[in-house]
């Protein structure tokens, strides 16, 4: 969450260190490591993604038995990725799609060449259409330092608990700290759960560095924003990510802010034309609209970036995300918990007193940034707002199952209680087609 500003002492000491390593070179390894996957919205694919040192050949060797021999085989590319920190590390970023996976099914895989391969990992294929309940895991902020929510993610993903990990923003405590050395550190700590989920993100404030070029190279995302903004589809929902940097970090470029607007707009109006047969649309961008945190966030004003836009006016999310009938806003960047009552511009929309979430006539907003890092926990101001309907100050995340096309479960978990569920809601909708909270419920 915090924006680091570069101290000079510590820089020098860095490099001092660095070099002083550097005395005695290790010979530069072809074995890959640092594996995940993602799933770039072609059903039936899986991609898996991973680094090398030396440049080798790129390929994934799977199939359905988990041990002997592995028959199927996929190629795929690399290219070189060079941090912008001062010893100019170069990483080589292989990227291969596995294609023509069965729904459903199991797969073991390892990927690599006649150079150096990796382990074997596992994966289930997702399932293809939208009859079917996905489950996933949310949560950002998580640090290379101070992981809390990693054991469990860990435990919850041998035991095949999620479909896909939803990451919103901020990784490693930065990715290019340490000319990135921080950055492998973090991707080789997620890889027990990257390498068998795929691992969706969304860029964060510290991903910031060099124009996000760590984020950028090292996840592979749909779409070719370079993972800035994209959507895809899973089970009943239409799923998407976007940047909220993109507002704060103006001189990476205004016209950022545009293009991203312009594609979101476009991106709902289908999705809100596809309800009938995705009903839900769930958006997931780093900085919140909304938080009663006791800092000086964006979310803590009442006029947020994030919410109304450049200067107030320009690009302000909350509107467009009304006009088409955002069911579900999940962020992060506080590092706690918080769910909100369903809102539009500081009202209340209740679908009822008694159940709130049932037939809510205004978009559900979850912040849920507190898998855990080396700034530990975020505050909350002394006095909840109307529109808060419960804040936890924990370390945890969040379970998210789309059960169909009218019934969401949403559930916190908290690493601080060892894993105990500290929030339990359904969000339950009515299928319209297509939905727009300004006319909510003519269009039911
Ligand atoms: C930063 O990256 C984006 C694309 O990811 C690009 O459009 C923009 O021009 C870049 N800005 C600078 C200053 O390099
Ligand atoms: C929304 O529902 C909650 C829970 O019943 C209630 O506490 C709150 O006052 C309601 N807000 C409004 C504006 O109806
Ligand atoms: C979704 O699941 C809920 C809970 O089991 C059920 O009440 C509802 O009828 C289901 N909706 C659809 C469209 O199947």
């Amino acid at each position: 969450m915090r924006i680091l500003r570069p101290c000079w002492s510590c820089c020098c000491l860095l490099l001092f260190c660095s070099l002083g390593i550097q005395g005695t070179p290790k010979a530069p390894s072809a074995a890959p490591e640092q594996v995940h996957l993602s799933y770039l919205d072609e059903p039936g694919s899986m991609t898996v993604t991973w680094t090398t040192w030396v440049p080798t050949p790129s390929e994934v060797q799977f199939g359905l038995q988990p041990s002997g021999p592995l028959p199927l085989r996929a190629q795929g590319t690399f290219s070189p990725f060079v941090d912008g920190g001062i010893l100019r590390r170069k990483l080589y970023i292989h990227r291969v799609t596995l294609r023509g996976l069965l729904p459903g099914v199991q797969y073991v895989y390892r990927c690599g060449s006649a150079q150096g391969w990796s382990r074997r990992f596992r994966f289930r294929a997702l399932k293809n259409g939208p009859h079917w309940s996905p489950r996933l895991a949310v949560y950002g902020d998580l640090g290379a330092d101070n992981p809390k929510a990693l054991p469990r993610l860990r435990r919850d993903t041998q035991q095949g608990m999620y479909d896909a990990v939803l990451h919103v923003g901020d990784f490693a405590y930065n990715m290019d700290q340490d000319n990135a050395r921080i950055g492998d550190k973090f991707m080789r700590l997620i890889e027990p759960v990257a390498a068998s989920l795929p691992y969706m993100t969304c860029p964060g404030n510290h991903e910031e560095r060099y124009n996000f070029s760590n984020y950028k190279a090292r996840f592979n995302m749909p779409g070719d924003s370079e993972g800035l903004w994209y959507s895809w589809d899973l089970g009943p929902a239409h799923i998407i990510s976007f940047s909220t940097e993109v507002y704060f970090f103006l001189h990476y470029g205004r016209h950022l802010v545009e293009r991203q607007f312009h594609w979101l707009e476009s991106d709902l109006q289908k999705a809100n034309q596809n309800r009938a047969a995705r009903p839900w649309i769930i958006t997931m961008g780093h900085r919140p609209m909304y938080c009663s945190n006791a800092d000086l966030d964006d979310c803590t004003w009442h006029e947020s970036k994030v919410r109304k836009g450049l200067r107030g006016r320009f690009y302000g999310l909350e509107d467009l995300f009304y006009k088409y009938g955002v069911d579900l806003q999940l962020w992060a960047h506080e590092h706690s918990y918080e769910r909100l009552w369903p809102i539009y511009n500081y009202q209340v929309f209740n679908g009822s007193q008694e159940k709130p979430y049932t037939n809510p006539r205004g978009p559900v907003h979850i912040i849920t940034g507190s898998a855990g890092c080396e700034e530990r926990l975020t505050p909350f101001s002394l006095f909840p707002r109307p529109w808060s309907a419960l804040r936890v100050k924990e370390y945890g995340y969040t379970r998210l199952h789309v059960l169909n096309g009218t019934h969401i479960h949403l559930q916190q978990v908290s690493d601080d209680q060892d894993g105990k569920i500290v929030d339990d809601i359904w969000v339950a909708s009515p299928q319209c087609h297509p939905k727009a909270w300004l006319q909510w419920p003519k269009e039911c």
